[in-house]
């Protein structure tokens, strides 16, 4: 598994999206469309940016029955995204379905990955609101252990987990890891954050970089010094 970075495409539209990354000019980095872009745009934002020859990771974290997220991925599985994912809560026969629906007819696949708890969900809020005891620790490494068995590729999860997940599931089991700051940079909401060095010692295969890069005065150079000091 190539490590790599990803830059979180976190706009609120196609022009700002198409105008930052006509920034890097030849170079073609690997992003990360989320939501706010998705429900914007829709699948032609997916459609320009891969025909402009950049891996894409589709951040829609899908979550329902099992026979509607396979249809969904389905989809998904034909705009040619390289990456997507989903909720490890919805249970191994939504993680078995979502697989199928993304199976191409020639066997192929995007890379798929899930989520384990958010992390704005913490000890007491899971406790509280999901009824779920056990320490939070020990329910990431649970999902993540059921997303493994149902045959997913790894789990986004914090650069402070990515080791535990290797060890847990094995070193080719992907860790996609936000939360990276440079070590001279702003934290913003980020609560636990390392940086690119770090996540690279501590095992992460891909880091997913929002505002360190989209909102530096040279997005170019800050992403050359991210993907410098991750992948050396
Ligand atoms: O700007 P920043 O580097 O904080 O962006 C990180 C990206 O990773 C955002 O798109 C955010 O939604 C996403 N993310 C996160 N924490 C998670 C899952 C996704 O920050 N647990």
């Amino acid at each position: 598994m190539g490590k790599d970075v990803i830059i979180a495409c976190d706009f609120p539209s196609k022009e700002k999206t198409l105008a930052f990354l006509d920034k890097f000019e030849g170079k073609k980095p690997f992003v990360k469309i989320g939501m706010e872009l998705f429900y914007a745009e829709g699948p032609s934002i997916v459609r320009e940016i891969k025909a402009r020859g950049h891996k894409i990771f589709l951040d829609l974290k899908l979550h329902d029955i099992p026979n509607t997220v396979k249809s969904a991925m389905k989809v998904l599985s034909s705009l040619d995204v390289d990456m997507t994912n989903l909720h490890a809560s919805g249970a191994m026969p939504m993680m078995q379905g979502a697989l199928e629906g993304l199976t191409r007819a020639d066997g192929t696949r995007p890379i798929l990955i899930a989520v384990t708890q958010l992390t704005s969900t913490d000890q007491e809020t899971m406790e509280r609101d999901l009824l779920i005891r056990e320490p939070i620790a020990e329910v990431v490494m649970h999902y993540a252990s059921n997303a493994k068995t149902a045959g997913l590729d790894g789990v986004v999860c914090s650069p402070l987990e990515a080791g535990k997940v290797h060890e847990r599931c094995g070193k080719d089991f992907v860790t996609v890891t936000p939360g990276v700051r440079f070590a001279d940079g702003d934290v913003g909401y980020q609560k636990r954050v390392m940086t690119p060095a770090e996540a690279n010692r501590i095992g992460s295969d891909y880091i997913v970089v929002g505002r360190p890069i989209t909102a530096a005065e040279d997005p170019v150079a800050a992403y050359e010094r991210c993907c410098r000091e991750f992948i050396g």
